[in-house]
């Protein structure tokens, strides 16, 4: 390695990917790792998941209070008027759907919103943010519809949101079964800490930059396959092991191989996601549901098999992946659907940012060459 500078080695040792540093308070979600414990302003996941919608999880994270009646069926109805978009962000819809990953044209559609929407102080900034949780659904819903050649079909606001998008991206009325599958799948991934979504959105909010740049941000570091990319990867392997009789020998050449398997381990989690057992259970549901449970028992397999071999932990996107999939959403689509949920917890996040901003600004440590000697170009 090159010689370091002396100024450089004057800073302490960094920590790589910022494992492990705390960067600020919060009010929203309460993580404790070793015992797998996640709550939403001090009410544990276990009965939000049991209890509650995703408009109640919405008017939580916003208030920091469990919603009245009122306060609630308000919420709904303003998060069902929400889930239509400008005609001028239709066309950009028009023009990409189909051409570009309906991740990357999500991003840009979140970007165009922000030109229809004026700078306001910030007292008045969360029914705008709240615009974004209806927005984002139905652009999800339109780009699926308009690359399939299919005709968009508008919101229906009297429905509960999980159950309105399936009906706008399906075009069927769904079950009891699968609107509650969808729902809590909207619970369980709203915030999660400092993910590295919300870290972003929080970085770009951190510098006054607007709304829609931080959530814009959010979007794009969300797409990865490390972050919010495992869960439409992990549907691929388990499509592809396609039988539990296969997922030991896979898990065992994956492993062999030293590759990665998408849905395990976690930066915070020492022990399994308190959020995987919810989704397992309503993924089996839903394929029980279907009648023929060999993929679910698929993914149930290669589950035993990684932990057979490996001290991993399930994180979300695991059964994530299954129980989308059994909702015959497409796996390219999984990544927006996790961003339709994690914009509840973003938007909260950068409104609190907002609330207590100090510019987001660590240090790096210079490793490179020190005290070089300036060649005129003439002379190399
Ligand atoms: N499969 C195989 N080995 C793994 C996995 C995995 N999924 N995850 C971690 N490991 C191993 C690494 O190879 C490494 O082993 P080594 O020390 O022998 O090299 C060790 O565990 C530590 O891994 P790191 O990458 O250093 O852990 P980090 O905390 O940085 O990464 C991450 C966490 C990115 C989630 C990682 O576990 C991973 O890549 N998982 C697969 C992708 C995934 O499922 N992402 C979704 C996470 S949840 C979410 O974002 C919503």
């Amino acid at each position: 390695m090159a010689s370091r500078s002396e100024a450089s080695t004057a800073l302490p040792e960094p920590s790589k990917g910022l494992s492990g540093i705390v960067a600020a308070d919060t009010t929203l979600s309460f993580i404790d790792g070793e015992k797998g414990i996640l709550k939403y302003c001090g009410y544990g996941i276990d009965d939000l998941a049991a209890s509650s919608s995703f408009e109640e999880v919405v008017c939580l994270l916003y208030d920091r209070s469990l919603p009245s009646r009122e306060r609630l069926a308000g919420m709904r109805a303003r998060i069902g008027a929400a889930r239509v978009l400008p005609s001028e962000v239709k066309q950009v819809i028009e023009q990409l759907a189909g051409r570009t990953s309906p991740m990357s044209t999500l991003r840009t559609v979140v970007s165009a919103l922000g030109h229809y929407e004026s700078n306001v102080p910030l007292k008045e900034l969360p029914p705008k943010a709240l615009r974004l949780v209806g927005q984002i659904a139905a652009a999800v819903a339109m780009i699926h519809r308009l690359r399939e050649g299919q005709a968009p079909i508008e919101a229906n606001p009297e429905r509960g949101h999980a159950a309105d998008f399936l009906h706008m991206l399906l075009g069927r009325e769904v079950t009891e079964t699968q609107a509650r599958a969808l729902d809590l799948y909207l619970i369980l991934l709203a915030d999660h800490g400092f993910n590295a979504s919300t870290f972003s959105g929080r970085v770009t909010a951190g510098t006054l930059a607007n709304l829609h740049s931080a959530i814009t941000s959010s979007v794009g570091t969300l797409s990865g396959p490390l972050h919010g990319g495992a869960n439409e990867k992990a549907m691929e392997m388990i499509i592809k092991v396609g039988s539990p009789d296969n997922a030991a020998e896979w898990v065992a050449e994956r492993i062999a191989a030293k590759k990665r398997i998408m849905g395990f381990g976690h930066r915070v989690y020492k022990v399994d996601d308190p959020r995987a057992p919810h989704l397992k259970a309503s993924s089996r549901a839903l394929w029980e549901e279907r009648g023929d449970t060999t993929l679910f028992e698929t993914s149930v397999a290669i589950e035993q098999a990684v932990k057979a071999a490996k001290p991993l932990i399930t994180n979300v996107d695991f059964y994530s992946a299954t129980l989308l999939y059994g909702l015959d959403i497409p796996t390219d689509l999984f990544t927006p659907l996790f961003a339709m949920s994690r914009v509840a917890g973003w938007t909260a996040h950068v409104l609190e940012q907002y609330g207590d901003n100090r510019l987001i600004r660590p240090r790096a440590r210079y490793v490179g060459k020190a005290d070089r000697t300036y060649v005129p170009l003439k002379q190399r």
